[in-house]
């Protein structure tokens, strides 16, 4: 059985960016039929970071409502976690950690493994509650997505970050032992040192999670976790929605059920909401998935969800959680809309110039057009530094 351990998420905040860009505007450029996009890969539109946006101001304008409701007493250690790293010393974390005005008697640490290092995060967090629950964490998820123009993953780009304050008597979700673990030495999705944008072997990476959901949900029974049919939904990583429906459908079948569409839909639909509008948002996909669900599906109140985390190259976690009583009085949904709603539609000339624009490596001060609105900004690069601005 199952130990029902009360650690979990107690807040739970998103972020995206200032621009957008609809599938429509990519699809009159490249003239792939829109239904490729809309229905194929199940994608609207993706989040298009400004010139002065990264996954610092991101990640801190996901975690500020945070501290803002909770104060910063009980969080000892902020775990940022992220695959489109801006350093390769220094945490993302050391920034939002300045940005917010965090005590200076905090750990904080920058974690890594492709998409599951969101999962790492949190889990690693509930670790040290429950070593001791007086402290609390603060967990970041934030990253920005980015494919070679004109390459096949372009349609899957998109950012995001997620921060999540985990805590002893959660009020939001309870996560639960045990984990189904599952690690692979696959190619499937890298990005070099030198490179900004990521390299991938689109149908490998694709069987490569699929392998990682059978796998992880073996091991997940094996250690004794809840039977399929107690689950009332799963998140699942998105790196597009229609990857929630594959990732179902294989799990199905891998316990032998039956794959019917409205049992698919009923169990991921409310999960896409948030994916299918921002892209691929790595470390933050699952996490902005659980946001989706908590915001629209009627009551969850200790109806237990799925969470499958993968990461390519590869590493993966299947774990339950479960709504606690109370958690709506809890939810973020207006601000989260808000979020979403707020960002400028891009068309595609300008996203291209966006996309193709980097900071010059000689040293100089580079000071970027204010093209955000949101409460942080990347002021400048002077002297190899990044420079942060709060509102
Ligand atoms: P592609 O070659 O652009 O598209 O690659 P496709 O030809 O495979 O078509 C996609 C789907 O659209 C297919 O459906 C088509 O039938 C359908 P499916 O067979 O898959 O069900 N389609 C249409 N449907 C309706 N109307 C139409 C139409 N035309 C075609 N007119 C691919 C797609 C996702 C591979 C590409 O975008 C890519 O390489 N993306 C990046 C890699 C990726 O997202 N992989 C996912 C798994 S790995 C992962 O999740 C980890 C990751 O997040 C990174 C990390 O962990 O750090 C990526």
């Amino acid at each position: 059985m199952p130990s029902d351990r009360a650690t979990g998420i107690h807040d739970l905040s998103l972020a995206t960016t200032e621009f957008v860009l609809p599938h429509a505007a990519l699809a009159g450029h490249n003239g792939t039929e829109i239904g490729k996009y809309h229905v194929g890969i199940g994608q609207r539109s993706m989040s298009v970071p400004a010139a002065d946006e990264d996954i610092v101001t991101m990640g801190a304008a996901a975690a500020a409502p945070i501290i803002a409701r909770h104060g910063t007493d009980r969080i000892r250690t902020v775990v940022f976690a992220t695959e489109s790293s801006i350093d390769q010393a220094k945490s993302a974390g050391v920034y939002v950690h300045s940005l917010l005005g965090l005590p200076s008697a905090t750990r904080v640490v920058e974690l890594k493994q492709a998409c599951y290092g969101g999962t790492a995060a949190l889990q690693f967090a509930i670790g040290l509650v429950l070593r001791d629950p007086r402290q609390q964490v603060l967990v970041i998820a934030s990253d920005i997505s980015k494919y070679d123009l004109d390459s096949p993953g372009e349609s899957t780009q998109g950012a995001a970050a997620v921060a999540m304050l985990v805590a002893a008597d959660p009020a939001l979700v309870r996560v639960e032992e045990p984990s189904g673990l599952f690690t692979a030495d696959v190619m499937d999705f890298w990005r070099p040192n030198y490179r900004d944008a990521a390299l991938v072997d689109g149908e490998e990476s694709i069987t490569a999670y699929l392998q990682a959901v059978e796998n992880t949900w073996t091991d997940y029974a094996k250690q004794g976790g809840r039977p399929l049919d107690e689950f009332a939904a799963f998140c699942y990583h998105q790196p597009f929605t229609k990857m929630a429906y594959k990732a179902h459908r294989h799990l199905l079948n891998t316990c032998g059920q039956d794959t019917d569409g409205a049992r698919i839909q009923q169990a991921v639909g409310h999960t896409t909401a948030y994916n299918k509008v921002i892209g691929n948002s790595y470390t933050a996909s699952a996490y902005l998935g659980l946001a989706a669900l908590l915001d629209q599906a009627d009551d969850m109140t200790d109806r237990p969800i799925g969470f499958l985390s993968y990461g390519s190259g590869s590493v993966a976690e299947f774990f339950a959680g479960t709504a606690v009583p109370g958690y709506r009085e809890h939810l973020r949904t207006a601000a989260h809309h808000e979020a979403i709603d707020r960002r400028g539609t891009l068309d595609y000339a300008t996203y291209r110039e966006l996309h193709e624009a980097s900071f010059p490596t000689d040293g100089g001060h580079h000071p970027t057009p204010p093209q955000t609105t949101g409460p942080f900004r990347l002021a400048a690069l002077r002297s190899h530094k990044r420079i942060y601005e709060r509102r």
